[in-house]
């Protein structure tokens, strides 16, 4: 089985987080090595200098890019989460990486916007936020996404169940598990690395907010 690249992108609260954490641990459950890289995380321990200008937003994005195809050369399988809201910049990551898929979270700015699960457009309303996508920064759809979710409309289970089919019709994941694995483990598992994580100073609260 080949490694590859499965990237999340939309606006902020178009449900990457949550998509890609339970498309990552069911990769992992049906026995495969891989990563989840998500945007809050990787900008807290990774892009801590950036901002969110396109110069800087282009920097991180093409970061977690390499960081992929690093994973992938060695058959792991990376799991981003990231607004990419440049189509220029997710094109270089198309590519460069030799196996890689989009999925489009796509959900309308009103939806996303009452949502609102941070204050974070309330916030960038009252121009406390510069450069706040979808408000006073551009999002661009991307063009040839793999997938699209339209996750205003689809259940957490429905947009679920059509990427892992997809995964499997392209057979980049076995059809049943293959380990015994299961997601409780999986989640004591990355319980313990966060603890350890802490313990050194890293910052660690934008991960257990990913958590149920
Ligand atoms: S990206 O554009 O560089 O891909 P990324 O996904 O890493 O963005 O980070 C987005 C996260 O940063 C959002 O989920 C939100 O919590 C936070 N954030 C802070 N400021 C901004 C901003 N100006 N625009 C978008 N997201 C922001």
């Amino acid at each position: 089985m080949k490694a590859f690249t499965i990237w999340f992108t939309g606006l902020s609260g178009s449900g990457k987080s949550t998509l890609s954490r339970r498309t990552y641990l069911e990769i992992r459950r049906r026995g495969l090595a891989a990563e989840l890289l998500d945007g809050d995380i990787i900008r807290t321990n990774f892009s801590q200098e950036l901002g969110f200008t396109k110069r800087e937003r282009d920097i991180n994005v093409k970061r977690i890019g390499f960081l992929s195809w690093l994973l992938n050369k060695h058959g792991i399988i990376s799991v981003v989460a990231a607004i990419a809201p440049y189509e220029d910049t997710r094109q270089i990551n198309r590519a460069l990486i030799p196996n890689y898929l989009e999925v489009f979270c796509n959900c309308p700015l009103e939806v996303v916007e009452r949502r609102d699960p941070k204050g974070l457009y309330l916030r960038a309303r009252k121009g406390q936020i510069p450069h706040f996508t979808g408000i006073s920064d551009p999002y661009e759809p991307p063009k040839n996404p793999e997938i699209v979710c339209y996750t205003d409309r689809e259940s957490i289970e429905e947009s679920f169940s059509k990427i892992i089919s997809y995964l499997e019709e392209k057979k980049l994941i076995p059809a049943q598990p293959l380990t015994n694995l299961d997601l409780q483990a999986l989640e004591q598992e990355e319980r313990l690395l966060r603890e350890h994580l802490r313990h050194l100073g890293f910052a660690t609260k934008e991960w257990e907010s990913l958590n149920p």
